[in-house]
């Protein structure tokens, strides 16, 4: 961090700092309270959350010694039809009870974008507990993704035919190499895919008991075509009897594998209902169902992002149609994205500069977030009031550039 950042607050002098080795327990224990623990931990607990800080750049808030707020980035990658965006993936964020709404977040999520800059990230991504949180620090909504809820008596599939592979049942410890190239395959065809780091392959192998929620260890089926591995679902039974299950992450390489990862999961005997996390909006299971109306689904947000080097971002993807725009984009949380830029996108790439034109769109970085990966259509959000479209069919002209093939997805969860 270049310098320590002060906070002057009734009276109370906070000091926004990186935490030393032997600081992280305490840090550790700060999340927990911050989410509404009680800061204990179990030897083997505190020393694998530890394990998973370490693995972070860490900033934590000081009131004299004692830690009373936390914030954490990870070096990830976030896939893009071009080129995989450096990402700083924010996580840990909390502010103490006793201690909130006096701006410890509003000085560590700076301190941290300071950092991330320097250290050359182009964006900042994050899930977010409540949607009021992160506007005002530039981050918008960029991917979104849906529950599902169905009833395993109502799964039968419109499909009939048969994957030409075959399912294989595996621990959650020996599916992980397959698992991952299987994750890798699917990364170059979902925009903003982030890349698992090694150490979260390896921590979701060992799938601690007092990491489940009082739901079963973690199962993985994987579908190999010829001894290559296509598609994996990993899943948990819950329930007292275990009589429902948890679908956590289902992801396969083209409909074959997919259609194998269904009926395999459908197959299960002695499932009530079976809930799915995490999929894309543009999913084909509900088209797959015979009973289009046995699927609950919920809508929700997945991944915000923070663009804070609009070229490198915007340069980063293929566009759909072959054109010039130019945005303005408003950034009062820091300033890193703010400028007019011309960007010239074909199906082959883009070139992004800042110019003097006069700008067709203008909008607020946290917008340009959220059309980045083509996870909402521009005209939508000019429709909404938060794109002003200052020359005519600017934004029909930006709605057939910036969609996408496919949704942007994400299953990785930080
Ligand atoms: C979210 C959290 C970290 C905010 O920390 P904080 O230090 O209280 O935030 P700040 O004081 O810097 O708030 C900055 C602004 O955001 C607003 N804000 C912060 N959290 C908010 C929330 N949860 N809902 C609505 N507004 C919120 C504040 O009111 C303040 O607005 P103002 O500048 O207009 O007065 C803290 O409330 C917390 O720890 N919550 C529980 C854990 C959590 O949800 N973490 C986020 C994980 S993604």
């Amino acid at each position: 961090m270049a310098s320590h950042l002060l906070l002057i607050m009734n009276k109370q002098k906070i000091e926004i700092r990186r935490p030393s080795p032997d600081q992280l327990p305490a840090f550790s224990r700060a999340i927990s309270i911050g989410f509404g623990g009680a800061g204990t931990f179990l030897d083997e607990q505190l020393a694998h959350f530890t394990n998973i800080v370490e693995a972070t750049y860490p900033f934590a808030a000081f009131d004299g010694d004692q830690i009373v707020g936390s914030l954490a980035y990870i070096d990830y990658e976030t896939v893009n039809s071009k080129a995989r965006i450096s990402t700083a993936g924010i996580t840990m964020v909390t502010v103490s009870p006793t201690h909130r709404r006096r701006g410890i977040l509003s000085k560590m999520m700076p301190a941290a974008m300071a950092e991330a800059v320097e250290r050359g990230h182009a964006m900042a991504s994050l899930y977010a507990s409540e949607p009021a949180i992160y506007g005002r620090f530039g981050y918008g909504v960029a991917l979104f993704r849906e529950r599902y809820k169905i009833s395993r008596n109502r799964t039968a599939l419109a499909i009939t035919s048969k994957p030409a592979g075959e399912m294989r049942y595996k621990s959650a410890k020996d599916g992980i190499s397959d698992a991952r190239e299987v994750f890798e395959k699917v990364a170059s065809t979902r925009p903003g895919w982030i890349i698992r780091s090694s150490n979260e392959w390896k921590w979701l192998g060992i799938d601690p008991e007092w990491d489940r929620n009082d739901d079963s260890e973690l199962h993985t089926g994987i579908y190999y075509v010829n001894d290559s591995p296509e598609g994996y679902v990993n899943y948990r039974r819950t329930g007292d009897g275990r009589d429902n299950m948890r679908i956590i992450e289902l992801v396969g390489v083209d409909r074959d594998a997919e259609l194998a990862l269904w009926n395999y999961c459908f197959g299960i005997d002695l499932v009530g209902e079976i809930q799915v996390g995490d999929r894309p909006v543009d999913d084909a299971l509900p088209w797959m169902l015979q009973d289009t109306r046995a699927l609950e689904r919920i809508p929700q947000d997945c991944i915000w992002s923070r663009i804070l080097d609009v070229p490198t971002v915007l340069e980063s993807r293929a566009y759909s149609a072959t054109g010039d725009l130019s945005i303005k984009v408003i950034d009062e949380s820091g300033g890193y994205a703010a400028g007019t830029y011309l960007l010239s996108g074909s199906g082959d790439g883009a070139t992004c500069v800042p110019t003097d034109k006069s700008p067709e769109l203008t909008m607020n970085v946290a917008i340009l977030g959220s059309i980045t990966f083509g996870g909402t259509r521009p005209s939508v959000l000019g429709r909404s009031g938060l794109i002003d479209e200052n020359a005519v069919g600017s934004l029909s002209k930006a709605d057939a550039m910036f969609v996408t093939q496919k949704a942007p997805w994400n299953v990785v969860d930080f």
